[in-house]
C-alpha cells in the first residue's frame, strides 16, 4: 500500500530502492564501464529486517537501473555490509578457466602484480591464515554455485522450493581471467565472519566460496570489510571493525582467501556503541602539489555528538601495515545527522576519490513517514583534503556531476539585500533544485549593545510554502557560524528527529559560499567549497515552493547566484 508520503518524499536525483528498506552502500565499484551500487536491503520490510544485498547500475551515477538481488540472506546468516573488488587476474582462483565474465579488459584497472606464482612464493609468510584450504586453482574448478537462495528480481517473493538450476551465463564481454569478487559479513546473533564470493556475470550475482568464512575470529561484533589493492606493498588490504571493542583491524592478503592480521587501530575516537563500516583511502591535499594523506573513516552508532549515527575520520599515514594518525583530532564528515556508513568507490584513481553515504540515521530511519520504500543515498561526492584558515587538514566533500542534470536556470537576480529586507522567487516542485551563492554580510556600523540579535547581521535562506512551513539555513556574521533548521516542517516528528544543527565556518569572516541541493526529503548543503557539509532529511507536509533570501540587522551582498532545476538525463 502506497501512501501520499511515499510519493511526496521520493527523491528524483538521489538513489532510493524500488520497495522495502535500504541502509548502507556496499560494493561500490567502477568496473571500467559501469558504476555498481550494492546496498543493505530488505525488499519486503519497511524496517531493517532480513538483510540482502540490493544492486543497481549506472553510467552517470544518477540514472540507476535496478538489478536483481546480488547476495541473499542464507542459512549462514544475513548478508551484512562489505565491498567488491576487481580480481582481474584471478588471483583468488575462484573463476573457472575461460568462463569468467566481467568488465572488458581495455578499461579495467585492477592489480596486475599478484600472480599464482607470487602467491605460492609468499605462502609461508601467510602462516597465520584464517582457513586451511589449498591454494591450487585446479581445486576451484569443482566449485559449483553454493548460494542456495534465489536470485530473482526484487519484486519476486522469495521461495525456497522449485528453484531453477543456475545456468552458467554466456560471457558477452571479452574474456578476462578473473572478475568481480565480494567480501562481506555473514551475520547471525552468535557470530559475524567475513565471506568471499565471486561473480560469474560481471556483478549481477555472487557465488559464495565453498570454504567460507575466510575470516573468523570468534566474535559476534566483527564486520564490514572494505578491501583495496595496496600497490606499494603488493597486496590486498582489508579494513574491518571489531565494532564493540572500538578497533579497526587491518589484514593483508595476496589471494583474497587467506588473510593475515597486520595491526589494529584504536580504541580511538568517539565513545559510542558500535564502530562500523571503516574505509581507508589516500587523498590528495589540494593546492599542495603531489602531497597526499591517508584518511581512515569509521562510522559510529549510536554515539554521535548530534545523536545517533555519525561518521568520524582520522588523517594520517598508512605504511602497508598500520595506520598512524597525524594527531589526535577527530573530524566528522557532517554537521547534521543524516549521512552515515559512507563507502568510497573502488577502482578509481585517487584524484577521483568518490563516495556514497546512506542518507539516514539509525535513530529514526525505521519510522520516517514514507513506508513502501525507505532509505536513500546522498548524491555522489568527491573527496579530498584542504587546509582551512587555521592550517588544519580538513576533509573536502563536493557533489559530483550536478552540471549534467541542470535544466534552464531559474531567473533570480539578487545583488544587494538591505538590512531587514528580503527577496523571493517561486521554485518548481516535484523536482530537485540546486542553489549556489556567495554572501558577504555587511559590517555593522555602530554595533548596538542589545544582546545577541543586535551584535551583527544574520543572513537567511528560507524554503517555504503556503501552509506556513519553512526550512531555513542561516548565517550569523558575528560568530561566523551556520545553522540549519528543519523544525518548522510538519511532516514528521519523533523524539530523536533533532530540529536544528550548527557548524562553525571560517573564523572572523562575514563571507561564505554555499551550494544547496534540495530533492523531496533530501537536503544537502556544501559550505565554503565543501569544507563543511550538512546532510538532513526534511519532511514538509506539502512541497516547498518558495525560496527567499533575507537579511536581518545588517545588509548583505549576494554574488555568483545560480538556481537550477535538476533532472536525471534518463528523465529528460
Ligand atoms: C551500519 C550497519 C553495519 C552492518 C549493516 C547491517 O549501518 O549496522 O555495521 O553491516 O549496517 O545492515
Amino acid at each position: 500500500v502506497r501512501t501520499q508520503s511515499d510519493y511526496l518524499y521520493r527523491p528524483t536525483i538521489h538513489f532510493s530502492p524500488p520497495t522495502g528498506f535500504m541502509n548502507d552502500p556496499n560494493g561500490l565499484i567502477f568496473d571500467g564501464q559501469t558504476y555498481h551500487l550494492y546496498y543493505q536491503y530488505d525488499p519486503f520490510a519497511p524496517y531493517a529486517g532480513q538483510v540482502h544485498w540490493g544492486h543497481a547500475t549506472s553510467t552517470d551515477l544518477y540514472s540507476w537501473q535496478d538489478q536483481p538481488i546480488a547476495i541473499d540472506q542464507t542459512a549462514a546468516g544475513e548478508a551484512y555490509s562489505g565491498c567488491v573488488v576487481l580480481d582481474r587476474d584471478n588471483v583468488s582462483g575462484l573463476f573457472p578457466a575461460q568462463k569468467a565474465g566481467g568488465p572488458s579488459e581495455t578499461h579495467a584497472q585492477g592489480p596486475v602484480t599478484a600472480t599464482q606464482a607470487a602467491i605460492d612464493a609468499l605462502k609461508p609468510s601467510l602462516g597465520k591464515t584464517s582457513s586451511d584450504v589449498p591454494l591450487s586453482p585446479e581445486n576451484m574448478d569443482a566449485l559449483g554455485p553454493s548460494n542456495s537462495a534465489p536470485f530473482g528480481h526484487v519484486f519476486d517473493p522469495p521461495t525456497t522450493n522449485d528453484l531453477p538450476p543456475v545456468t552458467p551465463p554466456t560471457p558477452t564481454l571479452p574474456p578476462m581471467a578473473g572478475g568481480l569478487v565480494a567480501l562481506y559479513t555473514r551475520a547471525t546473533p552468535q557470530k559475524q565472519t567475513q565471506y568471499l564470493a565471486w561473480s560469474p556475470d560481471g556483478g549481477k550475482r555472487f557465488i559464495d566460496y565453498e570454504h567460507n568464512p575466510v575470516l573468523d575470529i570468534g566474535l559476534n561484533s566483527f564486520r564490514d570489510p572494505k578491501v583495496f589493492w595496496h600497490e606499494p606493498s603488493g597486496k590486498w588490504v582489508m579494513v574491518v571493525v571489531k565494532s564493540r571493542a572500538h578497533k579497526v583491524a587491518f589484514y593483508g592478503s595476496i589471494d583474497l582467501k587467506h588473510w593475515m592480521h597486520l595491526s589494529d587501530f584504536g580504541p580511538a575516537g568517539l565513545f559510542g556503541v558500535d564502530y562500523e563500516c571503516p574505509n581507508l583511502i589516500e587523498l590528495p591535499v589540494e593546492e599542495e602539489g603531489k602531497s597526499t594523506r591517508w584518511v581512515l573513516f569509521v562510522s559510529v552508532n549510536p554515539g554521535a555528538p548530534q545523536g545517533g549515527s555519525v561518521t568520524q575520520y582520522f588523517v594520517g599515514d598508512f605504511d602497508g601495515e598500520r595506520f598512524i594518525p597525524e594527531n589526535t583530532v577527530i573530524g566528522l564528515t557532517d554537521f547534521a545527522k543524516d549521512s552515515y556508513a559512507m563507502q568510497v568507490y573502488e577502482n578509481l584513481p585517487a584524484s577521483e576519490a568518490l563516495y556514497f553515504a546512506w542518507f539516514g540515521n539509525w535513530q529514526y530511519c525505521e519510522e520516517v513517514p514514507n513506508r513502501s520504500w525507505r532509505g536513500l543515498m546522498t548524491v555522489p561526492r568527491t573527496l579530498s583534503l584542504r587546509r582551512d584558515d587555521m592550517n588544519w587538514l580538513r576533509l573536502v566533500q563536493r557533489p559530483k556531476g550536478l552540471e549534467q542534470l541542470r535544466g534552464e536556470p531559474i531567473p533570480f537576480k539578487v545583488g544587494r539585500i538591505g538590512a531587514q529586507s528580503g527577496v523571493q522567487v517561486s521554485i518548481p516542485t516535484g523536482q530537485a533544485i540546486e542553489l549556489s551563492l556567495t554572501v558577504t554580510v555587511d559590517e555593522r556600523k555602530n554595533p548596538q549593545p542589545d544582546g545577541n540579535k543586535g551584535r551583527a547581521g544574520r543572513f537567511l535562506i528560507v524554503f517555504s510554502n503556503g501552509q506556513g512551513e519553512s526550512l531555513s539555513i542561516g548565517f550569523d556574521a558575528f560568530s561566523a557560524q551556520l545553522w540549519l533548521d528543519r523544525g518548522d516542517l510538519h511532516g514528521f516528528s519523533q523524539p530523536f528527529f533533532t530540529e536544528r544543527f550548527s557548524t562553525p565556518l571560517t573564523a572572523n569572516s562575514r563571507r561564505f559560499s554555499m551550494k544547496i541541493v534540495l530533492d523531496a526529503c533530501a537536503l544537502e548543503i556544501f559550505v565554503n567549497d565543501g569544507l563543511s557539509v550538512g546532510t538532513a532529511l526534511v519532511f514538509p507536509s506539502s512541497p516547498l515552493d518558495t525560496l527567499s533570501l533575507q537579511a536581518t540587522n545588517a545588509g548583505a551582498t549576494v554574488e555568483n547566484l545560480s538556481l537550477y532545476p535538476l533532472r536525471k538525463t534518463m528523465d529528460r
